[in-house]
């Protein structure tokens, strides 16, 4: 019996075709995942990554909370209109201590992967509060109730160690730091020195919604502000040798 008669078995019988399908794939997608588990290089590491500082963290978990994904992608993919709209594409790195990512695929409202110093923090005030003043057409809510709603990081040495706990790097004294960290980084009449010994000289330290106490406005902003600038593109080159 020839391999096409042999072959013709499989294809009148739908159970053994169903059976070798089932594992055709299994081993094909065996082949294509496992060895990532194994490659500590799956992901091209780049300068300028770090974990999120305390305050960014609340930030971004504010972010998550008001489901801001729902109108807003963080990728800027590698197409011209795109690149030349938002900046450099996004990179796997830049979202590798995102848990959960924020890539997003819905865009009502513009990416925001490259919007840290794209407007100055009172213009996030002004359009969080009410984004019609600034963008007449805007469809955006209103997010005026964060500035009032006062946080502590009270359980942020929690959120990060949970973020540890993921692969993302905070050493123990980040962790022990946590929640001093946060309040330093809203207070730049404050000491701050710990804050940029443990996460880097670039972090910016402001009263982001420019009234007193630290409130999740801030916490957003501090966000928002870092969003698309830890790697800096002016001397990124793609590692093409992999
Ligand atoms: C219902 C959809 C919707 C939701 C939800 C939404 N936005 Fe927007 N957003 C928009 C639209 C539309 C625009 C473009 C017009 C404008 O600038 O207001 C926009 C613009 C923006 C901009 C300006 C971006 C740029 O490059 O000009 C920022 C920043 C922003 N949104 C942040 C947020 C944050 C933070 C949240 C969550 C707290 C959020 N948005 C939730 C629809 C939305």
């Amino acid at each position: 019996m020839g391999i096409l008669d042999k072959h013709k078995i499989l294809e009148k019988n739908i159970t053994l075709l169903t059976i070798f399908a089932f594992f055709v794939v299994t081993i094909g997608g065996l082949v294509q995942i496992v060895p990532l588990f194994y490659l500590d290089n799956t992901i091209e590491k780049v300068e300028g990554m770090r974990p999120y500082t305390p305050l960014e963290l609340a930030g971004r978990d504010i972010y998550v909370r008001e489901g801001c994904y729902v109108c807003h992608s963080q990728m800027v993919r590698p197409m011209r209109d795109e690149v030349e709209r938002y900046g450099h594409y996004s990179l796997a790195a830049e979202s590798m201590y995102d848990h959960p990512f924020q890539w997003g695929s819905k865009r009502t409202g513009p990416d925001l992967a490259r919007l840290g110093g794209r407007y100055s923090d009172d213009w996030h005030v002004d359009h969080l509060r009410n984004p019609q003043s600034v963008v007449p057409e805007s469809v955006m809510p209103k997010y005026g109730f964060l500035e009032a709603r006062l946080i502590d990081g009270e359980y942020i040495e929690d959120v990060m160690s949970t973020h540890r706990f993921l692969g993302v790097p905070y050493t123990d004294e980040m962790l022990e730091n946590g929640q001093e960290d946060f309040a330093a980084q809203a207070d730049p009449e404050g000491d701050y020195d710990g804050l940029l010994e443990r996460y880097g000289e670039d972090i910016n330290v402001r009263n982001f919604d420019g009234q007193p106490g630290i409130s999740e406005a801030d916490a957003l902003i501090a966000y928002l502000q870092m969003l698309g600038t830890l790697v800096d593109f002016s001397t990124f080159t793609p590692d093409a040798s992999r």
